[in-house]
């Protein structure tokens, strides 16, 4: 999605997230969830869960839409929607960013930068990355 001609929005990033959660690969949890990011450049990214018969290898929502930004050149998120929950509902405002996906995140989000949370099919809650994860591991650099 280039953003020539965008703005993203909150509101667009959290129905790009929604969107995305359609396309979920969750045949194990039924949990189906969607995310999306704006990079610095102005573009955004998205991605759903992928799980795997293998469970463990299965991929959050997150993580996938962070890993296409920074394929696409992105250094810097500023801000991150997810939409999710159990399949054939609407969003759940319970729904958190798991540990992994969090620590994941942090590599490139700051501690301001916002994650919205899609609860119910028209609102959504906010949070920073400091409220979610306060002490993330980060190695000296
Ligand atoms: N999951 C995500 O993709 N993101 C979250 O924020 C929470 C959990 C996925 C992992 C797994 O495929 C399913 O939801 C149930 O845990």
């Amino acid at each position: 999605m280039t953003s020539e001609s965008v703005q993203f929005t909150d509101k667009m990033l959290l129905e790009l997230a929604a969107d995305s959660r359609r396309r979920s690969h969750a045949p194990y949890s039924n949990f189906t969830v969607g995310a999306a990011c704006l990079g610095r450049s102005g573009t955004a990214y998205f991605g759903c869960n992928v799980e795997n018969a293998s469970y463990p290898v299965g991929l959050c929502a997150e993580r996938a839409a962070v890993a296409s930004a920074v394929a696409h050149g992105e250094t810097e998120i500023i801000v991150l929607a997810v939409a999710g929950g159990p399949r054939e509902s609407p969003p759940s405002g319970d729904l958190r960013p798991c540990g992994m996906c969090l620590q994941f995140m942090s590599e490139l989000m700051g501690p301001e930068t916002r994650v919205l949370v899609a609860n119910g099919p028209d609102a959504h809650l906010e949070f920073t990355m400091t409220q979610l994860l306060p002490e993330g591991f980060k190695l000296e650099k």
